[in-house]
């Protein structure tokens, strides 16, 4: 039944972890596996949309069928966004952006000293706050890691960030968050809770996502 639902569609979604360059040997990151992107971008090909799958590091095989955009850093992965952007109709950000990198990336390996040796990290940019700034037909959705207060976090940042939906899991909560297959999520527009799910498969999680996603796209259009 889903088969189709998403067909004509341009979808990107951005998956895994991104790589934060100390020297040409040290990075930082995080644990992101990239499975919900990845099972995002799997659904949504088979739903029939034209899939982008801008990657960081991910520990998944890529699906087929996909356009895969690799990206290191969150700087990198602005920029394959925001040049993309415009012919997208949804984008899904799922992916681990870190918030903060190295002040400056060394061009040769740093040497060891006897001294400690300082890290200033500075902020990096925001890509959802990017696209929601920028987005004209756009349908944007947005994920929240949180470990308390889901609604009130996941509302705020909805409304922050301007997603048309939000994706909220508790990393808390067995099951759920990085590198389980499982995940426990909860859905929010504008005006509050759209669906929670039970624990399920991430890849179960992903069709119920779309399925959403397509609901929303066709009473758009039936407005229209
Ligand atoms: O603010 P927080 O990191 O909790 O927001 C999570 C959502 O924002 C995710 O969809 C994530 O991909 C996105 N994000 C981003 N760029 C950042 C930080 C988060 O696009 N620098």
């Amino acid at each position: 039944a889903e088969q189709g639902r998403l067909k004509g569609k341009r979808l990107l979604v951005t998956a895994g972890g991104t790589v934060e360059r100390i020297d040409p040997v040290r990075y930082l990151t995080n644990d992101s596996s990239g499975k919900m992107g990845y099972a995002i971008a799997e659904a949504a090909v088979r739903m029939g949309a034209e899939v982008t799958l801008v990657s960081g590091k991910a520990s998944v095989p890529v699906p087929s069928g996909v356009k895969l955009v690799r990206v290191e850093s969150a700087a990198d992965m602005l920029e394959a966004v925001l040049s993309r952007l415009d012919e997208q109709d949804i984008v899904i950000k799922a992916a681990a952006v870190a918030d903060y990198r190295p002040a400056e990336q060394h061009e040769h390996k740093i040497k060891k000293s006897e001294e400690a040796l300082t890290l200033t990290l500075v902020k990096n940019p925001d890509i959802l706050q990017q696209i929601g700034e920028r987005k004209t037909h756009q349908f944007v959705v947005g994920f929240a890691a949180e470990t308390r207060n889901i609604e009130e976090f996941a509302m705020d940042k909805l409304r922050r960030k301007r997603c048309d939906l939000l994706v909220a899991n508790n990393v808390a909560e067995e099951g759920a968050g990085f590198g389980t297959d499982t995940n426990v999520v909860s859905v929010y527009d504008a005006k509050g809770l759209v669906k929670a799910l039970p624990i399920l498969d991430k890849r179960e999680v992903a069709s119920r996502l779309l399925g959403l996603v397509a609901d929303r796209l066709k009473k758009g259009e039936a407005a229209r």
